[in-house]
Order: C-alpha cells, then structure tokens, then sequence
C-alpha cells in the first residue's frame, strides 16, 4: 500500500467510534476528500491502514465489481483487540451472506431471497402497519399528549416486532434480543455495550446467547415447520445441500443485526430531520403521497449504514490511484450520498426530491437484502404519525451512539399531541 498521504486527515476522524458520538458524522472532512483526494490513503493510530473512498462513482464502480473487490476480508474496520475478540468469540466462526463472495455469495443470497421480494413483503402489510398504529396508540394514551424518547420508546420498538414476528422470536424474548442487538452494534458504546471488564469475554457471552437464542427457534422450525421466514430459514439448502449450523444461525444474526439497528436509526434520525425541518413534515402531513420519496430522502439523509469495507484482489487502479492487492477499501455511503456531482442541493434535506439515487442501501451485489422490507417498516410508521401528530418539540439533548459503522442517535428527547385512537 502507498505510504503517502496528505494533511487533510489520517483517517481517525472517519472511523472513530467516539469522534461520531462527539461530533456526528465528519461532513467537512468528507466534503474537502470529495474534492481534492476523492480516493484517499489512511493510516489512524490504532486501525489498521486503508483507503478512504468518498466520492458516489468510485463507490458504485467498487461495490459493482465483486470479484475484484472482496467482503470476505472483512467489512468493518477494527481496532487489533477487536479482531482478536471477534475472531475468538462465537462470531469468528460464523460466517453471513454479508462477508461472502462470488460465485458462494449468490447461492447462499437466494436462501432468503424470495422473502424479500416487494410481492413477499407486501403480505406483511397487515403486521407492519398494525406495530406502526399499536405504537402511536401507546404514545397518545388517552390524553394524547405526552413525552418519550423517541430512539427508544419508538423508532427501535418498531423494526423489532417486525423482526421478531418475521423470525419467529416470541413476544416474550423480544426484550433480550433488543439488548443483544444493542451490545453487538454498540461494541465500543459505554452505556449500550455488554458490560465486563474483559472485552474478549463479555463479547464471547454475547456470541453465545444470541447462538443459543437462534439455536432454539431453528430447531423447533426444523422439527415442526411453518409458514414464516423462521421455517424457510431454518430449512435453507444451499447447491442442494443442508445448509449448516453455523451458516443457519449466521443468517438470523445477520437479518436481526442488519435489518434492526438500520431501520432504527432512519427512523430515528427522521425524527430528528423533522424537528430541524418542520416544514418538510409540514408537507408530510399536507401531502402523504409524498411518503416513498420522504422515505428515501430519510435513507439518503441519515445513511445509518456509514460504510461498507473492501479489500482488493487484485492490483487495480481506483479514482485514478493505484491500489495494491489486499489493500483495504472503505467505501463511506454517508458521502457519496451528499455528493455534490450526484445530487443538487446535497446539503438540504427535501422530502419532494425526485430521481434520489442515494446509495443508503449499497449497490450491487451485496444490495441491501432487507430495502423493500426497511421501507415499508419507514412507510408506516411515518403515514401514522404523520395523520395523527398535532404537535412534536424536542425537550432535551440527542445523543449519538459511539459507533462510525451503524450510526446514529441512542436518544431524542420529545413532547407530542397525538390523535388518540379511534
Ligand atoms: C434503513 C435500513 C437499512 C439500511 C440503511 C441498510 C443498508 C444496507 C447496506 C448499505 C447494505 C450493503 C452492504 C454491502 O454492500 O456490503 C446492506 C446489506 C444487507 N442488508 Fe440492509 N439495510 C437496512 C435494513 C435492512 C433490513 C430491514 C434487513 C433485513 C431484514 C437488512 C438485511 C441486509 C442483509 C442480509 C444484507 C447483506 C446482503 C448481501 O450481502 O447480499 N437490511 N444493507
């Protein structure tokens, strides 16, 4: 890998879980990369070295080419002590669709392709909208004002009993999968991370709870099928063959994990854009057949999904740089959605803007799984809110989660009158 690199940054305001958490994510960095070193080498005390790929062409030519640029490396970068807990942790053995590659990733992928198609997705309506409305229901009360955080109480509540009906978690457990969830995305997070003062082990504790959590509902699928995910699942066979433990209970920790958090954080950085654009609800609520473009300007806007890691193959020339075999790639979404060359007015968040071809949910081959489902969860729950919100002010500080990888905010403080039921 080239040793050069030039003042704009080493790299640590971009991957620092904790810079995220004080700052939010680092625009003006990405902005000055975008025009003057749109690929550019990285060296942050404590990471490992990469290639920080900022610009909406260079990150579409990456994710498109799958056989030159691999997820198997890995897609995060970590810190030296987390590559060693994970490897030696439950999840160091389990392999998911998202670290796989050509000709591999595709068989797995159409495991639980087919429910996910738009048709498929659509016969959840029904749940779907019956979680936004119980939700909202629960917020107005009787009275129809109240206060909540909104990253909690709502915008996490949501995808969850999605998740956990589509997966067959009862009701009972959703609790502890929400706490899961919480510690595996929030590793470097004080208030969300699994408590102990060894890292190594309480992230092996995690391993295992959530195996023995899955590991229970496969079996029951395998033994007594049904008519969900759970069951499809649980049965995937991939090139004809049984798929295997690991991969099974892989697959679940993958659809949790990947859709959860994601979904969480668009809604709740909605939120947010909703109380810094009161207009832009305004028009919501003036005009819901907005909703699918609101929707993804949310995604465009809140890029919950910061980054996506590549490593190359092979030697190749990327942005006009020259890459080596098995340098690391980080290809930032978060930019290439503000990408000045892509998108007029990056920096305005307009919920009427037409032709929004954000990359929030990647590109290519590895193209969010989960988009159809991830938008109709958004859809719902904004149509209700919006047709029964009167009023919503912030009543205390956001605060962001320490991660530069699923980013967002853990709290928002709000005051709201509701329409109550009926
Ligand atoms: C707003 C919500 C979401 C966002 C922003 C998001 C974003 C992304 C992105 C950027 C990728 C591409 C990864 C890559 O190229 O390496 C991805 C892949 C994936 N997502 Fe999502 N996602 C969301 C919701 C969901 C949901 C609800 C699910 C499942 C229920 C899900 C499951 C997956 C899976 C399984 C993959 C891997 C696909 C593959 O490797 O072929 N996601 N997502």
């Amino acid at each position: 890998m080239s040793t050069e690199t030039t003042s704009i940054t080493d790299g640590l305001d971009l991957i620092s879980p904790h810079g995220y958490a004080e700052h939010g994510p680092p625009h003006d960095t990405w902005a000055r990369l975008r025009a003057e070193s749109p690929v550019h080498y990285c060296e942050p005390a404590g990471f490992e070295p990469f290639w920080a790929v900022t610009k909406y062409s260079d990150i579409f030519d990456i994710s498109t080419h799958p056989e030159r640029f691999l997820s198997e490396p890995g897609i995060t970068v970590l810190t030296a002590a987390q590559q060693e807990a994970l490897e030696t942790s439950a999840f160091g053995s389990m392999r998911t669709v998202i670290g796989m590659d050509p000709p591999e990733h595709w068989a797995v992928r159409k495991v639980a392709n087919r429910v996910f198609t738009p048709r498929a997705i659509h016969e959840l309506d029904d749940e779907i909208e019956r979680s936004a409305r119980e939700l909202v229901d629960h917020l107005a009360g009787e009275s129809g004002e109240g206060e909540c955080d909104f990253a909690t109480d709502v915008a996490a509540a949501h995808p969850l009993r999605i998740l956990s009906s589509m997966l067959g978690v009862p009701r009972e457990q959703e609790p502890d999968i929400l706490r899961l969830t919480n510690q595996l995305f929030a590793l470097d997070d004080p208030e969300l991370q699994r408590e102990g003062e060894d890292r190594q082990q309480a992230i092996m504790e995690l391993g295992m709870e959530l195996y023995t959590m899955f590991d229970t509902i496969i079996q029951d699928r395998r033994a007594c099928p049904r008519d969900d995910l759970a069951t499809v699942l649980a049965n995937g066979r991939v090139d004809g063959e049984p798929m295997g433990m690991m991969e099974t209970v892989g697959y679940y920790l993958i659809i949790f994990s990947a859709g959860h958090d994601t979904t969480k954080n668009a809604l709740v950085g909605g939120m947010q854009a909703f109380l810094q654009h009161p207009d832009q609800l305004a028009a919501l609520q003036r005009d819901p057949s907005l909703i699918d473009r609101a929707v993804d300007e949310i995604t465009r806007w809140t890029s919950p999904v910061n980054y996506m890691k590549r490593t190359a193959a092979a030697d190749a020339v990327v942005g006009g740089r020259q890459i080596s075999a098995g340098d690391s790639l980080v290809m930032f979404y978060a930019s290439a959605n503000r990408d000045e060359d892509v998108f007029d007015d990056p920096f305005e968040f307009r919920i009427d803007r037409e032709k929004n071809r954000h990359l929030g949910f990647g590109v290519g081959e590895h193209y969010c799984l989960g988009a159809n489902l991830a938008k109709r969860s958004q859809r719902a729950l904004w149509l209700e809110l919006a047709s029964r919100l009167e009023s919503i002010e912030q009543i205390g500080e956001a605060e962001r989660i320490h991660s530069a990888f699923v980013v967002g905010l853990k709290h928002l403080p709000v005051r709201y009158r509701i329409r109550p039921a009926g």
